[in-house]
């Protein structure tokens, strides 16, 4: 198999998808695995934005410095070009599969059916909430991202 390329997608590509993003990284990090990690939004609002500012704050708190990551939308390439292509939640994956052209080889799921229990849910738009919200995406994108990166580990 090719090395592994992970996108993780939400709907702006400023709140959820850059904290999966980060938290994924330092997960591949902590068990050696060789990943190729980006982030990408179903829509292109805020293409060309770095991370909302209490992203960027959540991130720094547990060790990421995500303040040089640059939204952008999901391309129909990116079905190519990544092995895994993980939603934020039901909506933007269903956004994806109607995306996704016929001879895409990346395997689409939702970042929460990667955690025992929590299939079928999604990660919580904390847009239009207060800080705490940006701290409840860190804690499920890291539980989800220990699962992945296991799971994307014990495949190769
Ligand atoms: P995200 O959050 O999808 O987690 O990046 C959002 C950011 C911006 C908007 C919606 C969701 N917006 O409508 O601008």
């Amino acid at each position: 198999m090719s090395k592994p390329a992970v996108l993780f997608v939400c709907l702006g590509n400023i709140c959820r998808s850059p904290l999966a993003e980060a938290a994924f990284r330092i997960e591949a990090e902590r068990i050696g695995l060789d990943v190729a990690i980006e982030s990408a939004g179903t829509g292109d609002w805020h293409a060309g934005e770095p991370p909302d500012r209490r992203a960027q704050a959540t991130a720094l708190r547990h060790g990421a410095d995500i303040g040089a990551y640059r939204a952008r939308q999901v391309r129909e390439k990116d079905f190519q070009r990544f092995t895994h292509i993980v939603a934020l939640d039901p909506r933007n994956l269903a956004a994806l599969q109607a995306l996704a052209p016929a001879e895409g080889r990346a395997e689409l799921s939702l970042l929460l059916d990667h955690v025992e229990g929590r299939q079928g849910l999604g990660v919580a738009d904390p847009y239009y909430g207060d800080e705490a919200g940006f701290e409840t995406v860190w804690i499920e994108v890291t539980r989800a991202a220990r699962a992945l990166a296991a799971r994307i580990a014990a495949s190769l």
